[in-house]
């Protein structure tokens, strides 16, 4: 159980760990490239090294060497047929997109999860990948993990996507790779766009055309990457000083691509001091360093066009919310529902335990601020963010929070206690 107390302001300069999506795309697109690829900056949190693992399993040389990360990529056709079960761990992202590798694969394997992972959506990568040409079964009338692949080569598609995700878009995208011919994805909206422009890295190029993305079958060729800060992370830390009045921290090193920023565009609408400085881009992602400081906050409407840019960072703008002077509400946002836990209901009832009130809907909350928050014992259930966001409440609330099964936070953000502890102006 870890107890957080309040404090009076953050001040300082750090670094957030290396972006999860990112990471995650780095070993799998340099496991089926051909030569070898160096990854600097790679996340070693539970989710990617779940990703590590797995393709390890399938034959892919993975080492570590002047602290990047460096491997041998076994071309699209060089994975092998896995002796045993593949495990993504807590890790939607791994099982996913390694389905998408995996469908063009002729052999067997089985993914499986952790029971969170066991419980979410799979129909949504396995119905376009079985349209593909792909074999999957799975439990729960082939719904859910754990999923058995045989793969087998592909058909290109053309596919309208049911929601926005970076996943289905990804899984689809990658199977893609081994289809006869060119496969496209069209999105409601446009969610985070990091596997389009890291295959552009690897020498294979990807059509964009609005919210059609077009990839023709293609090898991809070992190269560098560096992985930018994880804004995901990152939002952590600009919601605890936007917060704390008298607050002013710069984070390094962070990723802002615009499929992902939604967060610094709302917390400057709520009033939040934001300086976005020093833009730079490295290898096709843009980065910078950014600076807040605390202010008051007032309310905001986040609608279902801004929701894919921020999708991971709602559970601690809800803590953001509570601090804001008016109402905020959050909707279309349904997919919160189907994530590591169902964020909606488990941000409401953790909320609650510490004195903050919070009306749900099907697809979102309603927040009215400022109200204290009068901390108490809460649990994460199991999900990163769900900790993190806590421990940021405990920052700024009149009593402890305490939150027990907290060693999920790092899933995402090993040290995230260590890095708060940094920037505490004691
Ligand atoms: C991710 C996409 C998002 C996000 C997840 C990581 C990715 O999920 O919530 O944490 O790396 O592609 P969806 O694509 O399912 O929205």
């Amino acid at each position: 159980m870890l107890t957080v107390h309040n404090v009076n302001k953050l001040r300082g300069t750090c670094r957030v760990p290396g972006d999860k999506s990112i990471s995650h795309r780095a070993v799998m697109l340099a496991g089926i490239s051909e030569g070898q690829t160096t990854i600097n900056g790679f996340l070693k949190g539970e989710d990617c090294l779940s990703t590590i693992r797995c393709f390890e399993q399938m034959g892919v040389r993975i080492r570590e060497e002047n602290n990047q990360l460096v491997v041998t990529g076994n071309g699209l056709y060089g994975l092998k047929e896995p002796e045993d079960v593949l495990d993504a761990g807590n890790s939607g992202t791994t099982m996913r997109l390694m389905a998408g590798i995996l469908s063009g694969q002729a052999f067997h394997t089985v993914i499986t999860g952790d029971e969170s992972l066991r419980k979410r959506p799979m129909k949504r990568i396995a119905a376009p990948l079985r349209e593909m040409g792909a074999s999957i079964d799975g439990r729960m009338e082939g719904t859910k993990a754990p999923l058995a692949i045989r793969g087998s080569k592909l058909k290109g598609i053309r596919y309208k996507m049911p929601v926005a995700s970076a996943q289905i878009k990804s899984a689809i995208l990658l199977a893609g790779l081994y289809a006869e011919e060119k496969t496209s994805v069209i999105e409601p909206r446009a969610s985070r766009d990091h596997t389009e422009r890291m295959l552009e890295s690897f020498g294979v190029s990807v059509k964009s055309d609005g919210l059609t993305k077009t990839v023709q079958p293609g090898k991809l060729k070992g190269t560098h990457i560096e992985v930018p800060g994880d804004i995901s992370s990152a939002a952590f830390l600009l919601v605890a000083a936007a917060c704390l009045k008298g607050s002013d921290v710069t984070l390094e090193n962070v990723g802002i691509n615009p499929t992902r920023a939604g967060i610094i565009e709302v917390l400057q609408q709520m009033g939040a001091e934001i300086s976005v400085l020093n833009q730079r881009e490295v290898g096709g992602e843009p980065i910078a360093d950014l600076n807040v400081k605390g202010t008051s906050l007032k309310a905001v409407d986040i609608g279902e066009d801004l929701i894919p840019s921020l999708i991971d960072e709602v559970p601690v703008l809800a803590i953001a919310a509570a601090c804001a002077r008016g109402k905020t509400s959050i909707t279309g946002a349904a997919e919160l529902r189907v994530k590591e836990t169902d964020r909606i209901s488990a941000m409401a009832e953790e909320l609650k335990n510490i004195g903050v009130e919070v009306t749900t809907l099907e697809d979102g909350m309603v927040i009215s601020g400022p109200q204290p928050i009068k901390g108490g014992k809460t649990n994460s259930h199991g999900d990163h963010r769900i900790a993190m966001a806590m421990a940021v409440a405990g920052l700024m609330s009149e009593n402890p929070v305490e939150i027990s099964n907290e060693t999920c936070m790092a899933v995402s953000f090993p040290g995230f206690m260590d890095v708060i502890d940094s920037l505490i102006d004691k």
